[in-house]
C-alpha cells in the first residue's frame, strides 16, 4: 500500500476519508464536503448513532453533489484526548474499514482537530503512520483467496496544508513500520520454513543499510564455549546460530559504547523432553518473538539513519525431543562458567539468554543492555496480552522504558527482580537450575535467573510472552505478529540517546 501527501483538493475518485471528532462536530475540509454533498453527512450522523468515538467509523455510499463513491467518517475521541495515538487508531481504523469495503484507492481529507496544538503536517503524518501499520498482511502462503476477501486498497493519498512538512513527518515513523513489518513477517513465519539458519540469513540485507551482520556458527559458538545455547540446540537437527548485527550511526562512531538489544530467539519450542500438551503448541513458532523484534528494531534504527550507535545479539536455536536432546537433570556450562541444572528442557529461553547476554556484555562492552523475551507462560497469568512484563537492575532505564512504552501504545509494567528469588534456583548439585520448585512467581523467577549472566552494567529484560502474537486485532495492529516492541525501542533511543 503506497501513501502519499499533496495539497487540498476535491477528491474526484475513489473515496474521500473525512475526520470527524467528538459531537460530530466537523472540521472545515469535511464541512466544505458535507456542504457540497447537500448536509449528506450531517443528516447520515444524525440517522446514526455515530458520536465520533474513536475508531468509530460511518459510511456514506455515492452522495448527491459530490463525485466521490463513499465518504467514510472516523471518530477520534474526545477533543481533549487527541494525541499522536488517537490520530495513528484513526489512520488504522481507516484503513480497516477501506480495505474491507473495496475501494483501490482513497483520499484523507485533513482537518486539524480543534483544540491541538498539532499542525496540519503533523496530524497527516501521525494519520498516515497508523494507517499504514494497520494495513499490514501476511499472505504469502495463500495461492487461493475468495474474490470478497482480495485486498483490493493499493494507493491512500493525505491532503493537506504543507504536505512537503508531512512527507518529512512521515519519512520517520516509516522506516520504523518497515522494521515493524519486518518482525511481524518473522514471527508469522512457520517453523518448518523459518529456523536458526534461515533466520540468520533473513538479517543479511540489513547490510545494504548499512549494519555489520556476523553469522556465529554451531562450530564458533563450541569454540567460544556457550554451553547453555548448545545444550537447547543439540535436539534438533537445525544448527544453531548466533547473529551479531552492528549499526554505527553516532556522529563519533569511535567512542561512544553501544546500546545491546538482545533476543531470545526460539524457531520452535516443542519443550524438548519435558515436552508441552499439543494443545497450542502451534504457537511456538513465534518463540523467537524477541529475536524478531531485535532484527526490526536494528532495520528501523538503520532505516531511519538514527545517531546512535546499537548491537543487536540474537540466540537462535529449535528447542527439540530426540535421540541427542537434552535430558532432565543434565548439567551443562554457560559461557559465562557458571553451571546450570537444566531440570525441565522447556525452561529453555533462559539457557540461550544466559549466554548470548554474558556474550554481549563482555565481548561488545555496551552501555546498557535490554532483552526481550517470550519467556514464560506466566507473565500472561499476571498481566495479560496489554501489557509486557518489565524487570529491571537499574530504576532509571525502568522509567525511560516504561515512559517510551507509554508514548507509543506499547506499554511495559513492572514486575520485582529479588535476591528472595536466588533461593528457588539454587541446585544440590550446580551453581543454579533452571526452573523453581513450584509455579509461583515464575516471571521474576526466570528474571532472576538471567540476572546471574548479568554483570555492572544497566540491564532491562522485557517479557514479551503475552504481547507478541495477538488474537484480535487492534487499531494498528492487525491479528497475528504484533511487533510490540519495535516501536517502544525506538522511541527509547530516540528520546534519551541520539546526538
Ligand atoms: N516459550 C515458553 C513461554 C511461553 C508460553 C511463551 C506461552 C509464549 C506463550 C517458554 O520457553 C516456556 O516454556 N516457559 C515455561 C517455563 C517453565 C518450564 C519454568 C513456562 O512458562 O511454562
Ligand atoms: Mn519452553
Ligand atoms: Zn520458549
Amino acid at each position: 500500500m503506497k501513501f502519499g501527501f499533496a495539497e487540498p483538493t476535491t477528491p474526484t475518485a475513489g473515496a474521500a476519508v473525512v475526520l470527524a471528532v467528538q459531537e460530530r462536530c466537523l472540521g472545515p475540509a469535511a464541512a466544505a464536503l458535507d456542504q457540497a454533498a447537500g448536509g449528506a453527512l450531517t443528516r447520515a450522523m444524525e440517522a446514526s448513532r455515530f458520536t465520533g468515538k474513536r475508531e468509530e467509523t460511518l459510511t456514506v455510499m455515492a452522495p448527491q453533489g459530490v463525485s466521490v463513491g463513499r465518504i467514510l467518517l472516523v471518530g477520534l475521541g474526545k477533543a481533549e484526548k487527541i494525541d499522536a495515538l488517537a490520530l495513528q487508531a484513526a489512520g488504522g481504523a481507516a484503513v480497516a474499514a477501506l480495505v474491507k469495503a473495496g475501494p483501490t484507492e482513497a483520499t484523507i481529507l485533513v482537518d486539524t482537530p480543534p483544540g491541538t496544538a498539532l499542525t496540519p503536517s503533523l496530524v497527516a503524518a501521525e494519520l498516515a503512520l497508523g494507517a499504514r501499520l494497520r494495513s499490514y498482511r501476511f499472505d504469502k502462503y495463500r495461492t487461493t483467496e475468495k474474490e470478497d476477501r482480495k485486498p483490493s486498497l493499493i494507493a491512500v493519498q493525505l491532503c493537506c496544508a504543507d504536505p512537503d512538512a508531512a512527507r518529512h513527518h512521515f519519512a520517520a515513523g516509516d522506516r520504523i513500520a518497515d522494521g515493524v513489518f519486518l518482525t511481524r513477517d518473522l514471527v508469522s513465519e512457520p517453523a518448518n520454513l523459518l529456523y536458526p539458519a534461515v533466520l540468520a540469513e533473513r538479517c543479511l540485507p540489513l547490510a545494504e543499510h548499512g549494519v555489520e551482520v556476523d553469522i556465529l556458527d554451531r562450530e564458533r559458538l563450541t569454540r567460544l564455549g556457550m554451553g547453555a545455547l548448545l545444550g537447547v540446540a543439540q535436539g534438533s537437527i537445525r544448527e544453531p546460530r548466533l547473529v551479531v548485527l552492528k549499526y554505527s550511526g553516532a556522529p563519533d562512531a569511535t567512542d561512544q559504547r553501544p546500546l545491546a538489544f538482545v533476543g531470545k530467539g526460539v524457531t520452535f519450542d516443542t519443550g524438548g523432553i519435558s515436552i508441552k500438551p499439543a494443545a497450542g503448541m502451534e504457537d511456538m513458532k513465534w518463540d523467537m518473538g524477541g529475536a524478531g523484534v531485535v532484527i526490526g528494531l536494528i532495520k528501523a534504527l538503520a532505516g531511519r539513519k538514527a545517531k546512535v550507535n546499537v548491537v543487536g545479539v540474537v540466540g537462535l536455536v529449535e528447542n527439540m525431543p530426540g535421540g541427542n536432546a537434552q535430558r532432565p537433570g543434565d548439567i551443562v556450562t554457560s559461557l559465562s562458567g557458571q553451571t546450570i541444572e537444566v531440570l525441565n528442557t522447556d525452561a529453555e529461553g533462559r539457557l540461550v539468554l544466559a549466554d548470548c547476554l554474558w556474550y554481549t556484555q563482555d565481548t561488545l562492552k555496551p552501555r546498557l543492555m535490554v532483552d526481550l523475551a517470550t519467556l514464560t507462560g506466566a507473565v500472561i497469568v499476571a498481566l495479560g496480552h496489554r501489557h509486557a512484563g518489565l524487570f529491571a537492575n537499574d530504576d532509571e532505564l525502568a522509567r525511560q522504558l516504561t515512559e517510551a512504552g507509554t508514548k507509543v501504545g506499547e506499554t511495559l509494567w513492572r514486575l520485582p527482580l529479588d535476591d528472595a528469588y536466588d533461593k528457588d534456583i539454587e541446585s544440590e548439585v550446580a551453581d543454579m537450575k533452571n526452573i523453581g520448585s513450584g509455579r509461583d512467581a515464575g516471571s521474576s523467577i526466570g528474571a532472576q535467573f538471567l540476572q546471574r549472566f548479568v554483570n555492572k552494567v544497566p540491564w532491562a529484560h522485557l517479557d514479551i510472552a503475552g504481547v507478541t502474537w495477538s488474537k484480535k486485532e487492534a487499531a494498528t495492529v492487525p491479528k497475528g505478529g504484533t511487533g510490540f516492541g519495535v516501536r517502544l525501542l525506538d522511541r527509547f533511543v530516540a528520546d534519551y540517546f541520539e546526538a
